[in-house]
């Protein structure tokens, strides 16, 4: 199989990514099953790019029934170091409006009962997710958005909910006490898995709608949602574009990320299997 150093999870709207070229399409299997969809491996700015669209083409699984495990050790298999996650996003603040695009900084998990880790089954570890998203893919982001003239805000704290129903008024007002900036439902738990299989992870966040807080603005709908997606995938796919371009002129970088395990394990070496064991 191709070493592929890049990976692109799209999320609600961006189901494809434009411009691909010399492209292979693997169906991979994991321990964990299958993922969300097959993998489109294509060219981009020169570079070899995987893409998954998260919720399967034609818009299939549930933010909770998403094949997370599957998705990143998927990624894993084929190389991925650097996993550039697009998402929809709520906004729980005045100044991130509906069509802003955010880079957050911070996560807090409201989801209930979804698969977090890979690690069980005797096998001990405790990762740090003190930032949970990589902060050097994070730089890489912000400047692949601004260059596209879109509204980028950098930093912000993203509240996951379990879903897949939209908060209520009540939850939104919490949240925004609680100093949350942006919500959606899939985050969680890729952030974490990716920092598991010790992938650089970080999120282009799409403002779609104010959620349900605002007293002048709708409450958010699954329409609301798509009409401000539509109009901003052409941004997506060029910020997306411009951040391949940006990691692939920079060999150098590295992100915190690639060495997460090494202080995470709790089971005691000579227990691990050899296959397993790092
Ligand atoms: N995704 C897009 N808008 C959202 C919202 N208001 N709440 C949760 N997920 C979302």
């Amino acid at each position: 199989m191709e070493e592929v150093t890049i990976g692109v999870i799209g999320g609600s709207g961006l189901y494809q990514m434009e411009g691909l070229t010399d492209i292979v399409e693997v169906d991979l299997d994991t321990p964990f099953g299958k993922p969300s969809d097959s993998i489109v491996i294509g060219t981009l700015e020169g570079q070899r790019v995987a893409f998954l669209p998260r919720h399967g083409r034609g818009h299939r699984i549930l933010p909770g029934e998403l094949p997370t495990r599957a998705n990143i050790y998927a990624m894993k298999m084929l190389g991925v170091k650097w996993l550039i996650a697009v998402s929809a996003c709520g906004s729980l603040r005045a100044d991130y409006a509906p069509g802003h695009i955010v880079i957050p900084d911070g996560l807090f998990d409201r989801t209930r009962g979804r698969p977090l880790t890979f690690f069980g089954d005797g096998i001990v570890a405790h990762i740090s997710m003190a930032d949970p998203f990589c902060p050097v893919l994070s730089d890489v982001l912000y400047k692949a958005v601004k260059e596209t003239g879109a509204t980028v805000h950098k930093g912000g704290n993203f509240i996951v909910i379990e879903g897949p129903r939209f908060s209520t008024r009540t939850e939104s007002h919490v949240f925004r006490a609680w100093g949350m900036d942006i919500i959606g439902m899939t985050a969680v738990p890729e952030a974490q898995l990716a920092r598991e299989a010790e992938i650089a992870y970080a999120v282009m966040a799409h403002v779609t709608d104010y959620d349900v807080w605002h007293e002048s603005e709708e409450p958010v709908t699954v329409e609301m949602v798509i009409r401000t997606l539509k109009q901003n995938v052409k941004h997506a796919q060029e910020a997306v574009r411009n951040a391949v371009r940006l990691l692939s002129s920079q060999p150098d970088l590295t992100s915190p990320a690639w060495d997460a395990l090494r202080d995470a394990l709790m089971t005691a070496p000579e227990m691990v299997p050899i296959e397993t064991r790092r």
